[in-house]
């Protein structure tokens, strides 16, 4: 969506819908102190009358007030003023946002980022307030038409700058491009697994190498992933008629030799659990266990928008886990490209096979830090739910980083432990390991088995399982952890 500046009088500005927030028992402050001086307290006797809901996230839609020029206001609660916070202020940004998009505005002015949070100033709040309405504005399209009685969704954000300045602030520039990984990340995951194939992640890919400067792509398929010894990767795959790639991205930021940040992204585009079968029940989610690429490539796509100065490797390892007569089996050992040996216990313990030879190919980058992101496991979600992804590292300055990259995205992620004493459950009789470490701490031993193949690396992991998408409600791909992953390339950059 296009975002702009208009810093005409708010009262004055001719938009579909000028949407302001209001604090629970205090005076009207800043853009509705305006508002209700213009309209000669019409404003301050809705809330009096209890006509305007003002607790956090209350939604009231006002029609033709008196003295102002927009066509509507909606009138966005915040709540008691000491209880809001940048995390509520985003939800505020995102009720407001699926509000528009559901009713007849067609563009809208925003002065919500005057609403006063502790901690962050008045450009990160015009920024979060554009990515929280860009994203809470999608709807899904690719496969569903809209109905007729279906409002538009909007298709212009206007801003007043609060500063006066004309100039296109660097806030909404970070906006545009952290908007675009959103949903990138968002399409992909939302699309079926019959249309976005391990292929089809492939041809994206291709498609950021002709649209953003300094990006090349190389794909690579079942010949060149045998001769680089991926026995791994290649045996997720080889149940399966749409088959394997592994995809890289480079973007150079900068023309020096300055070692790269390499992300890594489960692609599984969909996830049956092979001969290990899932059941039955909800099994179309699994169609969303390319979650951790998606956002990878919603990430890289930001970065090349922004150019950020810095140099990033995205790769992705695609495949699809299908159980049939060429599937591998429990019991099977595996070869990975690190020459480590693997015995299969459960063929739905995919996502950590396709990474770690994904992984080991990432190495040859000589990595500043390497990131893998992935819907890995289900006890992920049994741990945080749906509002933290979990971060597992052994490196205590990246995994802070990424904590803080998360803190200022609100895309949170929370740390679990990564110790050794839990590499003792992938022990096998038959081979260096096995894919699975039993029922106790499920998400730790996954990211055990992973730090097998980033020895010597500094390396963190993302099970972004619980954090990618939702169902019930507002359904399907958040496009996280695209945030998070944004903000720490902006961060590394700046
Ligand atoms: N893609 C799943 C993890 C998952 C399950 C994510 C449900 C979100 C919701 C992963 O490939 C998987 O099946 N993991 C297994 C691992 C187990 C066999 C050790 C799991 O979590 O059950
Ligand atoms: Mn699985
Ligand atoms: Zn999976």
């Amino acid at each position: 969506m296009k975002f702009t500046i208009n810093n005409n009088a708010i009262t004055q500005i001719n938009t579909d819908c000028l949407v302001i927030g209001v604090f629970e028992d205090t005076s009207l402050q800043t853009s509705a102190a305006t508002v209700n001086q213009a309209c000669e307290g019409a404003l301050q006797k809705l809330v009096d009358s209890g006509d305007i809901d003002t607790a956090w996230k209350q939604a009231t839609l006002l029609h033709g007030l008196a003295g102002i020029t927009a066509a509507r206001i909606l009138v966005m609660g915040c709540g008691e003023p000491e209880k809001f916070s940048p995390v509520r202020f985003d939800a505020v940004c995102a009720v407001a946002g699926a509000f528009l998009r559901d009713h007849a505005a067609g563009n809208a002015h925003i002065c919500l980022h005057d609403m006063q949070t502790d901690e962050r100033d008045t450009q990160w709040r015009l920024r979060q307030a554009a990515v929280a309405l860009d994203r809470a504005n999608y709807r899904y399209t690719a496969t569903k038409a809209p109905k007729a009685h279906d409002y538009d969704p909007l298709s212009q954000l206007t801003f007043s700058s609060l500063t006066g300045d004309d100039e296109f602030p660097a806030a909404l520039i970070d906006a545009q491009g952290i908007a675009k990984g959103y949903l990138r990340s968002r399409e992909l995951g939302n699309l079926p697994a019959n249309i976005c194939t391990p292929a089809y992640l492939a041809k994206t890919a291709r498609g950021f190498e002709a649209s953003y400067e300094n990006v090349s792509v190389e794909i690579l398929k079942r010949k060149e992933m045998a001769r680089l010894k991926m026995l791994a990767l290649l045996a997720v795959g080889q149940g399966s008629a749409n088959g394997p790639r592994l995809i890289v991205l480079n973007y150079k930021g900068r023309n020096d030799a300055s070692r790269p940040i390499v992300l890594v992204g489960k692609g599984v585009t969909f996830d049956t659990g092979g001969i290990s079968l899932k059941p039955g029940m909800h099994m179309e989610q699994m169609k969303f266990d390319m979650g951790g690429a998606a956002s990878v490539l919603g990430a890289f796509e930001a970065c090349a928008h922004l150019q950020l100065p810095i140099n990033l490797v995205a790769i992705i390892a695609a495949a699809e886990n299908m159980p049939d007569g060429k599937a591998y089996r429990p019991g099977d050992v595996l070869t990975s490209m690190s020459g480590q040996t693997i015995e299969v216990h459960n063929t739905d313990a995919e996502g950590r096979l396709v990474l770690c030879d994904a992984m080991t190919y990432g190495k040859r980058f000589k990595p500043a830090a390497m990131i893998d992101v992935a819907t890995l496991t289900g006890a992920c979600v049994v741990a945080l739910g749906h509002h933290a992804s979990a971060l597992m590292s052994k490196h205590d300055d990246l995994a802070e980083e990424l904590l803080q990259a998360g803190q200022d995205a609100i895309d949170r992620g929370w740390r679990l432990p990564l110790w050794d004493d839990y590499q003792s459950q992938l022990k096998s009789p038959f081979a260096d390991m096995k894919n699975v470490g039993g029922m106790p701490g499920g998400s730790i031993t996954a990211a055990c088995f992973l730090s097998r193949f980033a020895r010597d690396q500094r390396w963190a992991h993302i099970d972004c399982a619980g954090s990618t998408w939702k169902w019930g409600g507002d359904e399907g791909s958040t496009g996280r952890p695209v945030g998070l992953l944004t903000q720490y390339l902006i961060n590394q950059a700046r």
